[in-house]
């Protein structure tokens, strides 16, 4: 039988990738190579759409020339790092995600005697305070370990100092309301020269991390993880392993929570899980996965 011609081919035939292309996969490599953020297994549109604009704001006319400073500069990882990591957060963002929290997951913890919750990808914070705050008002915060991880070293600061502007907290409180909350937002902060300070009680039981979810491993048995819009950013392999992370990490029937544009559905671990308030993509790892 005749071989497929495709496989017949040299290399050298196959459509060959744009130098642009080329260039970025060089750059991200050089990222990996000398400062280990692997960014090679995110979305490379969306990777690329970023690098563009930091090529442009370094005045850089290609992404050769963005490696040569990467590697040359030791100041510029911390420079370029803002632009491959998004940012964007909110207390109680998707309400109805932390209401789901409240009222369906919260009376399966309330039977454990002490518990460990993942924030992974926390950002500057808005996620774990939405939590320290609704475990607070449920009674669950004395008895309840946090762990705050991220890979921007910057954000995680902001994280530790909870501080927002204070044109954000209408949307924090509406949300906050929303989500069921049983008290007045303004009891977690004092607002002075414009800005919001989340009242530093709510840090108490929280550790903040450096932890990379395409590099690093395992570190702690947790009840429930919360990762929110940051397996958008990777591409499938990375997703699996992070998911990977999430499965290893969870007791038997803990719970993990995803952001409103993700599933578990194509994952190789899916079968670990069962919905478990499927419109707010919140699953349960199985007894026995
Ligand atoms: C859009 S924010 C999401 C913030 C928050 N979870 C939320 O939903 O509001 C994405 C976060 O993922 C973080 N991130 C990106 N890659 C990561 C990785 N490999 N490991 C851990 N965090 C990562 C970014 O630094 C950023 O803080």
């Amino acid at each position: 039988m005749d071989a497929p011609l495709n496989a017949a081919l040299s290399p050298r035939a196959a459509i060959p990738l744009k130098t642009e292309d080329i260039e970025l996969r060089l750059l991200l490599e050089a990222v990996f190579q000398k400062y280990h953020y692997d960014f090679r297994g995110y979305a490379m549109a969306s990777v690329k759409r970023r690098l563009s604009q930091a090529r442009e704001h370094f005045a850089c006319a290609t992404f050769s020339q963005l490696q040569d400073l990467v590697l040359h500069d030791d100041g510029m990882m911390g420079r370029l790092l803002p632009f491959l990591t998004v940012q964007v957060s909110e207390l109680f963002r998707d309400p109805a995600y932390f209401r789901a929290i409240r009222e369906k997951v919260v009376p399966h913890l309330k039977t454990y005697p002490s518990l460990k919750v993942w924030i992974a990808g926390c950002s500057t914070g808005e996620e774990l305070y939405s939590f320290v705050i609704l475990f607070r008002e449920e009674g669950l915060e004395s008895r309840t370990l946090f762990y705050a991880t991220d890979i921007n070293a910057e954000a995680l600061r902001s994280a530790e100092a909870g501080v927002y502007g204070l044109d954000r907290i209408r949307l924090f409180t509406e949300n906050h309301r929303l989500s069921g909350g049983r008290s007045s937002l303004s009891d977690y902060y004092t607002a002075a020269y414009g800005a919001a300070s989340f009242d530093k009680s709510l840090r108490k039981n929280v550790v903040f991390s450096d932890h990379s979810l395409a590099t690093d491993a395992v570190f702690a048995e947790t009840h429930l993880t919360s990762c929110r819009n940051v397996l958008i950013y990777f591409d499938r392999e990375l997703q699996d392993r992070a998911i990977g992370l999430f499965k290893g990490s969870l007791a038997h029937k803990g719970f993990l929570g995803l952001g409103s544009k993700e599933t578990l559905r194509f994952s190789r671990h899916a079968d670990a899980f069962a919905d478990f308030a499927r419109e707010e993509r919140i699953y349960q790892k199985r007894e026995r996965a």
